[in-house]
């Protein structure tokens, strides 16, 4: 098993929701036993980034397939996006929602709140309701958030110096995107491989460095969610060796495609910030090993079918990735790219405490919730629509065969996925931050 410890060899036990202890030869008196000999126990993990469309984007998915989808792929826990409608832009909105999918959830869920222009005053509010913090499109994207100005960031970042909470960000520059993206359709392009074009790396190295400004002049703390730039390291660098808070998220897909799969997947690997591949593929994968970047989730963002197959510029952007997030950086690991206790930094510890969940969520110690995730390593997982349990069947990764396959997938001690099925109710429940 993997432990913040490190990996060690020995059994888990879980009583009443909660990891007891850790070690070998654990007494096991009238407790259900799973025997995961030769098998990786891993923490259950948090998925700090999905978009599951409830409540009102339901003809995209909802939070009944999507945390089924988090289940099926050994995530316990997901922090939940605001771009559903209404936008989780008060406290009202957000405890209404959280009621609405606490009835739904296969997994258990954090819920984001929103920052806009002109809702900075809310923002301490929704924190203090349980939010586990608050996010910023500066670019343009699904939902057309309006971004907040650089006041309202400052606001809410003095609030965040406080209260200590993130602000997370889609970190790309308004205006750059939409300079590029009009001299790109001008010039009559009309290929998938034209997104990078459209929304050039330099978009992001803007947004970062204003990030690191803002960040810097208050105190307060932004993190870079789905980095998909290089230049974006400079920032985080800087930032890292000055003690201003800043800090990055990074998805699979960043890691793992490339530019020339643009012609294979087409705009189903269409997604905002595009991905790049090349230089900044190797630079995102050294980023995450030195922990540069520390978080690596899947900006889950499930479309209809008929929003993404429509010509690039009119697609919709994002696809489902919450089930395939953990089985491709546990690929990365089978395969010699990372150590499995990197995947497990990235992809639970350091998530749980950007949610505020840590020691709860995302290790394998005693006091934790007992969410575990058992891998066979020697096993298989093959994406297909039949596994897949988002509604959103699309995504550059079907037909993919990743090594390692999840056999089962424990939520406070209760099994919620086993070897391909999911077998509770939705026991999932809304977690709210604790910060110190
Ligand atoms: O491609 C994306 N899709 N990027 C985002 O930032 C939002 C997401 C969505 O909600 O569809
Ligand atoms: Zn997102």
């Amino acid at each position: 098993m993997v432990t913040p410890w490190g990996v060690i060899e020995g059994d888990v036990l879980i009583v009443e929701g909660r990891i007891r202890a850790i070690g070998k030869g654990l007494p096991a008196e009238g407790a259900k036993v799973i025997d995961a000999t030769n098998k990786l126990v891993l923490p259950g993990a948090v998925d700090e980034h999905v978009h599951m469309r409830e409540p009102g984007l339901l003809h995209k998915d909802d939070f009944t397939h999507g945390t089924m989808a988090a289940a099926a792929g050994g995530v316990t826990t997901v922090g939940e996006m605001p771009n559903t409608l209404p936008p989780v832009k008060n406290k009202e909105i957000l405890e209404e929602k959280a009621r609405l999918l606490s009835s739904k959830a296969y997994v258990d869920f954090g819920l984001w709140g929103v920052l806009t222009k002109g809702n900075a005053a809310d923002v301490e509010e929704m924190i203090t309701a349980g939010a586990v913090g608050v996010k910023a499109f500066l670019g343009p994207t699904t939902g057309n958030i309006p971004p907040p100005s650089n006041q309202d960031m400052l606001a809410a970042l003095e609030v965040s110096a406080r209260l200590w909470f993130p602000i997370a960000i889609h970190g790309e520059d308004a205006e750059i995107v939409d300079y590029y993206m009009r001299k790109m359709k001008a010039a009559g392009r009309d290929d998938p491989a034209v997104w990078p074009e459209a929304r050039p790396p330099e978009a992001e190295e803007a947004a970062a460095w204003l990030a690191y400004s803002l960040a810097k002049a208050s105190g307060g703390w932004i993190h870079i969610v789905h980095i998909g730039a290089a230049e974006v390291l400079d920032a985080l660098a800087k930032a890292a060796a000055e003690g201003v808070n800043l800090t990055g998220e990074t998805c699979p897909h960043y890691l793992i495609l490339d530019i020339e799969d643009y012609s294979r997947y087409g705009n189903a690997m269409k997604v905002n910030p595009p991905v790049r591949g090349g230089r900044h593929r190797e630079e995102l994968m050294e980023a995450v090993k030195s922990g540069l970047i520390e978080v690596v989730a899947s900006d889950h963002a499930p479309h209809a079918a008929e929003e993404k197959n429509r010509p690039v510029w009119e697609a919709a952007s994002g696809f489902s990735g919450t089930q395939t997030l953990y089985p491709s950086m546990i690929d990365l690991a089978l395969r010699g790219e990372l150590g499995i206790e990197d995947v497990v930094r990235l992809v639970a510890e350091s998530p749980a405490k950007v949610l505020g969940l840590w020691p709860m969520k995302g290790g394998i110690m005693p006091g934790a919730d007992g969410d575990i995730a058992i891998v066979d390593p020697r096993g298989e997982t093959v994406v297909t629509e039949e596994w897949f349990r988002s509604r959103s069947k699309i995504t550059p990764f079907m037909g993919w065969k990743f090594r390692g396959s999840i056999e089962y997938t424990i939520l406070r001690g209760i099994v919620v996925y086993d070897r391909g099925e999911i077998v509770s109710g939705p026991v999932g429940k809304h977690v709210k931050p604790v910060r110190e």
